[in-house]
């Protein structure tokens, strides 16, 4: 079975390609390689040992957004990546993320349409929650009024696909990441980050490979326990392997709603601090990091209810911090290499 990954070659989709080829489906990748290079293809076709095909398209342009499904006729489900994710830059270019990350779900909801494709797996975020009144997330928790554009576009996206699978027979799986981090134990695909990384994780590991100076840590004093921020941490691969489970379920029509929502997370969270701690245990080095003030837009504390994950999809965060910090610290040693 063939399966359309938009932003298949992005830092989640790319490990989605290679668990669902893993799985036996074929995949058509579309990427505009906006924040990607083409030559994750191979990574993944070294790893799999099968080569997806790519189309480098921008789903912003309509027409060959139709094109492309229209010429692969066999898709019968999307996992829909494609979008631009830097919070900050949202928030100074607002029209170009709405432009980028609306139009293109439109785009490919009509495509979809015209080539009779009812299946699509979104990616949301745990941003829609922002803080919490209660801890941890549930699915059904109010959502909070977007903190940035690129947090809107998940909402609106959302409610896009819900507006339509209302009159149609779209039905949709909308999942919600926490914090996705590490990368795939081949050190062969993971983050690109573009400048200087805006993430935790890929900012520690540039600390201790020398590219950055220190960790600045955003705030030492919220209500936590160390008085550093909370955040439910997840390792790349079993983000991945959850995706293959909810494109199956919209496949074998085990699907309870025509949109359904999930808490990707491991239903822990840790404070900035203890996964510092962390990548010092696992790579024993000392790191060197200063408090700065809190970081604007940041939300104290949030982790995920995964119960409704765990019970509908048989699905369970497998991997702990250590594991993720390993992972995430091969990748950028293998990258350093690279750029050796
Ligand atoms: P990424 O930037 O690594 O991957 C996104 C891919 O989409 C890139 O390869 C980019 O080139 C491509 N793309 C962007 N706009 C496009 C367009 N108009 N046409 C074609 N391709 C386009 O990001 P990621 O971390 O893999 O995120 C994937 C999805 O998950 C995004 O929708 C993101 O908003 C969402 N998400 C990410 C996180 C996270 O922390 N990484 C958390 C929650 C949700
Ligand atoms: C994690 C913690 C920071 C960098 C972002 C997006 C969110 C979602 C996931 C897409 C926070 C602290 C960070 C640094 C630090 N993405 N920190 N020093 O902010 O939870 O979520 O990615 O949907 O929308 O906002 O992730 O990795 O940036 O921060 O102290 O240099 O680390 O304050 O507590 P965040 P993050």
């Amino acid at each position: 079975m063939k399966i359309l990954v938009t932003g298949g070659t992005g830092y989640i989709g790319s490990h989605t390609v290679v668990a669902l080829q893993n799985e036996g489906f074929d995949v058509v990748i579309i990427d505009n390689l906006c924040n990607s290079e083409r030559k994750v293809v191979d990574s993944i076709a070294q790893i799999t040992g099968k080569k997806p095909i790519f189309e480098e398209i921008d789903l912003v342009d309509r027409k060959k957004t139709l094109e492309c499904l229209k010429k692969h006729k066999d898709i019968v489900g999307v996992i829909h990546f494609a979008a631009l994710k830097a919070v900050g830059e949202s928030v100074k270019k607002p029209l170009f993320y709405y432009r980028n990350n609306i139009y293109s779900l439109i785009n490919l909801l009509e495509a979809m349409q015209s080539n009779a494709i009812d299946n699509i797996v979104f990616s949301s975020s745990c941003t829609v929650y922002g803080q919490p009144d209660q801890l941890p997330v549930k699915e059904d928790s109010p959502l909070k009024k977007a903190k940035s554009p690129y947090g809107n576009t998940k909402k609106m996206s959302e409610d896009i696909i819900i507006d339509t699978s209302e009159v149609t027979s779209l039905k949709c799986i909308s999942l919600r990441y926490f914090n996705p981090i590490g990368a795939h134990k081949s050190a062969l695909i993971g983050e690109l980050p573009i400048g200087i990384p805006d993430n935790l994780v890929p900012y520690i590991t540039q600390a201790a490979i020398g590219k950055r100076k220190y960790v600045r840590v955003f705030g030492n004093d919220y209500n936590t326990h160390d008085g550093t921020a909370i955040r439910d941490y997840i390792h790349i691969t079993d983000l991945a392997k959850a995706h293959v489970i909810a494109i199956n379920r919209l496949l074998s029509k085990t699907n309870k709603k025509q949109f359904e929502i999930f808490n990707l997370g491991t239903g822990r969270g840790n404070t900035v601090l203890e996964v510092i701690e962390s990548f010092e245990k696992v790579s024993g080095l000392k790191l060197n990091y200063k408090f700065v003030d809190r970081r604007k837009g940041d939300i104290e504390k949030v982790w995920a209810d995964t119960s409704f994950a765990n019970r509908e999809l048989g699905w369970k965060a497998e991997k702990g911090l250590d594991e993720m910090m390993i992972s995430a610290w091969n990748w950028e040693k293998a990258l350093a290499q690279k750029a050796d």
